[in-house]
């Protein structure tokens, strides 16, 4: 066997149940034997490591080979033993790795078999020497102290061996008549007493009792004796160890297979106490002798039974001891498992809240950046109308005052300065402009820097700005701004054009309006009492005021504030500063563009489907049904009094809730013609419907129509549908 080979073998012998538990102490047990006797003896030892918290046993096993014990030994000290138990195969072999251990400052307990050592701390056994005497004085009495006897050793070398061999032979010297046969060499093993028995048997003649070193010698030595056919009487057959058990010697003598035997104790629960004793520093015995007790035929039965006790309690304790440890792996895994659970809920409770701190932090950052964005975009819009309110009274005057015929007299040098005045007041706009799309990242849709200029140079035609006299038929407009400026600079651009009336706030605008109903209404925004978008629901909200297109003017040039605008209901939206021609064309737009509903008279049929536009105002649907809605009351209340010839626009505008001013002026602008135009057109078109259904004559139908004469209606008739009554009916 190589060196290799062995040290695998030792490793695989070694270390069967070493490491495991939390370790206070390990103990390294070197047996030297591997059968019945050692696993007995290991069980015990295991059984009693129970008791003490912290112990781990580490067992090796050298199967009757000392060189394997001695590469064990150093095997178990390298693992980091903190004693040695050891059981010598040998005394001499083994002595030296004894004495190596023990001088490491490993404690040793010799176990059973003795050693040259004398370094080891503690050594236990039963008398080997007193039971081999025992054991011959017994066969002694066997015998009737006669007889021959025929010995089978223990392993030589092995103390055990020796002294039971001494101690059996001197209590044989006392019995001359006993002779010895023959000592065969065993090895303790069945196997080994069988062959050697069976070897010498042929040539040992008659023999009267055998006695084995131990009860499997014993044993092997009478199965050849069985298997001998030379054999007429058996002989007595004697061992040692006298295990409890089924296959125990005290079982063998009981069933008579050995006439005796000799109790050798294991005693492993008291080896570990010693270990412990050594280990924890308590007093403890050098040298203990176990005490012990022959079996005989005789007491073979009771301690039998005794011995089957003894394992059945055994047995319980282990299954007792299994039912703890697997209660404690239990409990382990469960408080294992419990805080698992516990971490994980902790764990995702703290992720939790870092996910919900991370998300109300998101929220007040967010708020923040809309708070402080929102008060960026308030800071440039109060700018932006501080600064464009006095640039529109200076980019307007200067405009208009380059229309002056005291411009066109101006030296050359003097019209370049006005010209550069002019284009520097554009340009200041137009930088207020870029700053405050640039701060709201928002395009206002302002005019480019371009077309300021060019608007600023066109102003300087002199061509472009006669200013005209107030025609007669001329619209009517309402102004409403608290800046007096503004007022000023509105009537001066307006007033030749347009007649003209004037309110501070929205309040006294509202007043106006009723009072006035102007064909337009210009207003501010941003004013005291009441603003612009108030002002202008309530205009739009208004039966008298409600079909007025309305104008907003501001500073405020960002996207919401024009919803917000035509929300209320503008028509029309322009900031400041604007140029004196946007806005008259914005006038003149949206007064050209209005709605004109056109033959209110013809079927009933949907009026706004006949409603006249140039082009689609920004005016919504909803104001036109709320016209819509007028326009149908005051029809059916004249059809219902077409035949009165007595009524009059002062009898429907009161009918209406309207002055007659009101009236005139809201039909007027609705409609294009007068109440009176209107109130004839519906008698003709009655008396028109009444010369195709009836067979009336046409006075007849001049009177019931409310003509105040038949040739009046006739004439009225022709004027409208260019053909007389009578033609009709052809
Ligand atoms: C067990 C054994 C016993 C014997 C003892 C002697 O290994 O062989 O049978 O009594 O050892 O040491």
């Amino acid at each position: 066997m190589t060196k290799a080979f062995i040290y695998f073998l030792v490793l695989l012998t070694v270390f069967s149940s070493c490491g495991g538990k939390k370790t206070k102490y390990k103990i390294g047990i070197s047996q030297c034997s591997g059968d019945v006797w050692r696993n007995k003896q290991n069980a015990e030892l295991d059984m009693e490591s129970n008791f003490h918290e912290g112990v781990t046993l580490c067992f090796a096993t050298a199967y009757d080979d000392s060189r394997r014990q001695i590469l064990q030994i150093d095997s178990l000290v390298s693992l980091g033993i903190d004693l040695l138990i050891v059981a010598p195969n040998q005394v001499e072999n083994i002595s030296e790795v004894i004495d190596r251990t023990a001088e490491s400052g490993i404690p040793v307990i010799v176990f059973e078999r003795k050693t040259g050592s004398t370094k080891y701390t503690a050594f236990m056994s039963a008398d080997n020497y007193e039971m081999g005497f025992q054991m011959g004085r017994y066969v002694a009495t066997q015998l009737f102290n006669k007889g021959r006897v025929l010995e089978i050793k223990g392993l030589s070398g092995s103390s055990p061996a020796t002294e039971r061999h001494e101690g059996f032979v001197n209590a044989l010297k006392d019995f001359p008549e006993i002779e010895i046969v023959a000592s065969v060499e065993g090895d303790w093993t069945q196997e080994k007493a069988y062959n050697e028995v069976k070897h010498i048997l042929p040539h040992l003649g008659n023999i009267d009792l055998v006695f084995g070193h131990n009860d499997r010698s014993a044993l092997g030595a009478r199965k050849a004796f069985e298997e001998s056919s030379s054999i007429k009487k058996l002989p007595k057959f004697c061992g040692i160890d006298g295990l409890p058990g089924k296959d125990g010697g005290i079982k063998l003598v009981r069933d008579s297979l050995l006439d005796a035997s000799y109790i050798y104790p294991t005693c492993g629960d008291k080896l570990l106490i010693l270990a412990l004793d050594i280990l924890e520093g308590r007093p403890y015995q050098k040298e203990t002798l176990l005490s012990s007790a022959i079996v005989t035929p005789e007491n073979a039965s009771v301690q039998y039974m005794n011995g089957e006790e003894i394992i059945n309690q055994q047995n319980r304790l282990e299954i007792l001891r299994n039912k703890a440890e697997n209660y404690l792996q239990e409990l382990t895994n469960q408080k294992a498992m419990t805080i698992m659970t516990a971490s994980v809920v902790i764990l995702l409770l703290v992720m939790m809240v870092v996910v919900y701190k991370y998300w109300l932090q998101k929220i007040r950052i967010n708020s923040e950046r809309e708070k402080m964005a929102q008060q960026q975009l308030e800071f440039y819009t109060e700018i932006s109308h501080q600064l464009r309110t006095p640039l529109t009274l200076i980019e307007g005057p200067l405009s208009r005052l380059s229309s002056t015929d005291e411009f066109k007299k101006l030296s050359p040098e003097n019209s370049e300065m006005f010209t550069i005045l002019c284009r520097n007041a554009a340009r200041l706009s137009e930088l207020i402009n870029r700053l405050l799309e640039q701060q709201s990242g928002k395009h206002s849709g302002e005019l480019s820097f371009s077309e300021i200029d060019t608007m600023t140079v066109q102003n300087l035609n002199p061509a472009a700005q006669n200013i005209v006299k107030t025609p007669e038929n001329a619209f009517t407009l309402l102004i409403v701004d608290d800046n007096a400026d503004i007022l000023t600079y509105l009537r001066t651009i307006l007033s030749g054009s347009y007649n003209i009336f004037e309110a501070s706030d929205g309040n006294a605008g509202l007043q106006k309006a009723e009072k006035e109903v102007p064909d337009l209404i210009i207003s501010d925004i941003m004013m005291p009492v009441m603003d612009g978008l108030e002002f202008c629901r309530r205009i739009k909200e208004n039966i008298i005021t409600s079909h007025i297109p309305v104008i907003l003017l501001t500073a405020r040039s960002l996207d919401e504030n024009f919803v917000e605008g035509f929300q209320s209901g503008a028509d029309a939206y322009i900031t400041k500063p604007f140029s004196q021609d946007l806005l008259l064309a914005r006038i003149d737009n949206l007064l050209k563009n209005r709605r004109l509903l056109k033959n209110i008279w013809e079927n009933n049929a949907d009026n706004s489907n006949k409603a006249e536009t140039q082009e689609p105002q920004q005016n919504n649907e909803e104001t036109f049904a709320t016209e819509d809605v007028f326009i149908q009351r005051f029809k059916a209340f004249v059809e219902k009094n077409l035949s009165n010839s007595e009524l009059s626009v002062e009898t429907i505008a009161a009918e209406l809730g309207l002055s007659r001013v009101q009236l005139y002026r809201k039909i007027k602008a609705l409609t294009g013609c007068t109440p009176v135009d209107l109130l004839r057109k519906a008698r003709l078109a009655c008396g028109k419907e009444m010369l195709s259904l009836t067979t009336k004559s046409v006075s007849e139908i001049a009177y019931s129509t409310g003509f105040t004469s038949p040739a009046y209606f006739t004439k009225c008739f022709k004027d409208e549908y260019g053909i007389a009554p009578g033609e009709i009916r052809k």
